[in-house]
C-alpha cells in the first residue's frame, strides 16, 4: 500500500478548516487511492476546538485517514509535510490599517515559511488561502529559499469557479460547456475575470454576452461575491472556499486538460513583475502549474490586469518596508 501523504492545514479550527478537513480525509484532495495523515496547526487558544474536530474525523472512520496530529508549533506542523494548506490568517479588525494587516500576517506567514523551509518534504506543495492570500504566499515563499519558488501558490480558484458559474447561468449553459476561463491579478476586488479568452462550446464567451453585462455586472459580481455571501448568510464563504482549495490541489497533483486559475510566482509573463505571486491562466502538468503563454491581451483586459498587478506591487512594497520580503 502507498505511504500516507502528509497534509498540514493551518487555521484548522476555523470555518474553512471545518469544511475542508472532512473532504481531505475522504480522499477528495489527493484521490481515492491515497491515504493521508493530517496535521492541524492552530493558535494555542484554538487547539481545543481543533481537538473537537479531530474527534469528529475519528468518528467518520475514513478508510484513507492514517492519523491526525494537532499542534500549535509550526516546526512540528510542517515537519515532513507534502501538501501545506495555509488557511489561518489574521482578519482585518475594526480600525486596522492595511499596513497593520500586512504586518500582522507577516508575523504568521514568515515563521510558517521558515518552518516549511526547515522541515518540508522535497516535493512540498503549498497553497495559501488566508488573506491577503497573494502577499501572504509571497512572504512565506521569501522565507523558504531552499524550496523551489513555484511550490508556493495562492488561491484564486474560488474566483475562477464563481466566474464559471456566473457565465453558465447568464448563457443558460452547463459549466462544463465553458473552457479557458481565467482570473488575473490579485485575489481582491481588483481581480480580473477574463471572458475574452474564455470559450463557450468552443466560441468566444465575450462575443456571446454584451459588453455592458461583462463590465458592469459580470466582473463586479465575481469580484464582490465574497461580500454578497457574507451579506446573505451572515458568515463568510467557507464551504465554497474549501471546495476551491480541494480543486486547486487535486488539479495540481493530477494535471488538467483545460485552463484553470492560480496565484503563481510570475516569471515576467504578460508584464507582471517577476517574483510577484499573481493569478494567471494556468495548466497543471507533471505536478507543476504553468502559466499559459502566448495570449493576445486586448486593451480592456490590459488596463484591468495592470490595475490589479499594480495593487500587488504596492502590497509587495509595503511588506518590503516592514522587512518581510
Ligand atoms: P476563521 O476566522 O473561521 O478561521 C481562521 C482560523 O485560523 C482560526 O481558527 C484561527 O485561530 C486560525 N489562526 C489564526 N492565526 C493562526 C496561526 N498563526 N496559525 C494557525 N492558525 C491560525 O476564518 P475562515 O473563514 O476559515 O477563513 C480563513 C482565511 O481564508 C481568511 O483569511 C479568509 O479571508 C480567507 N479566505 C480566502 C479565500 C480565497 O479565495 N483565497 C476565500 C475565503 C476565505
Amino acid at each position: 500500500a502507498q505511504a500516507p501523504v502528509n497534509v498540514t492545514v493551518t487555521g484548522a479550527a476555523g470555518a474553512i478548516g471545518y469544511a475542508l478537513l472532512f473532504r481531505i480525509a475522504s480522499g477528495q484532495l489527493l484521490g481515492a487511492d491515497t491515504p493521508v495523515r493530517l496535521r492541524l496547526l492552530e493558535i494555542p487558544q484554538a487547539v481545543k476546538a481543533a481537538e473537537g474536530t479531530a474527534m469528529e474525523l475519528d468518528d467518520c472512520a475514513f478508510p484513507l485517514l492514517a492519523g491526525v496530529d494537532i499542534t500549535d508549533n509550526a516546526k512540528q506542523a510542517f515537519d515532513g509535510v507534502n501538501v501545506a494548506l495555509l488557511v489561518g490568517a489574521r482578519p482585518r479588525s475594526k480600525g486596522m490599517e492595511r499596513g497593520d494587516l500586512l504586518e500582522a500576517n507577516g508575523g504568521i506567514f514568515k515563521p510558517q515559511g521558515e518552518a516549511i523551509n526547515a522541515g518540508a518534504a522535497s516535493d512540498v506543495k503549498v497553497l495559501v488561502v488566508g488573506n491577503p492570500a497573494n502577499t501572504n504566499a509571497l512572504i512565506a515563499q521569501q522565507h523558504a529559499p531552499d524550496v523551489p519558488a513555484e511550490r508556493f501558490t495562492a488561491m484564486t480558484r474560488l474566483d475562477h469557479n464563481r466566474a464559471l458559474s456566473q457565465l453558465a447561468t447568464k448563457l443558460g449553459v452547463a459549466v462544463t460547456d465553458i473552457s479557458k476561463m481565467s482570473i488575473w491579478g490579485n485575489h481582491s476586488a481588483t481581480q480580473y475575470p477574463d471572458l475574452f479568452h474564455a470559450q463557450v462550446n468552443g466560441r468566444s464567451a465575450a462575443e456571446q454576452v454584451d459588453h455592458a453585462w461583462l463590465e458592469e455586472t459580470f466582473i463586479p459580481t465575481v469580484a464582490k461575491r465574497g461580500a454578497a455571501i457574507i451579506e446573505a448568510r451572515g458568515a463568510s464563504s467557507a464551504a465554497s472556499a474549501a471546495n476551491a482549495a480541494v480543486d486547486h490541489v487535486y488539479d495540481w497533483v493530477h494535471g488538467t486538460d483545460d485552463w484553470t486559475s492560480a496565484g503563481v510566482v510570475s516569471d515576467g509573463s504578460y508584464g507582471v513583475p517577476e517574483g510577484l505571486i499573481s493569478s494567471f491562466p494556468v495548466v497543471a502538468r507533471d505536478g507543476k502549474y504553468e502559466i499559459v503563454q502566448g495570449l493576445d491581451i486586448d486593451e480592456f483586459s490590459r488596463a484591468r490586469i495592470d490595475a490589479s498587478v499594480r495593487e500587488l506591487s504596492e502590497e509587495r512594497d509595503a511588506v518590503a518596508k516592514l522587512g518581510l520580503v
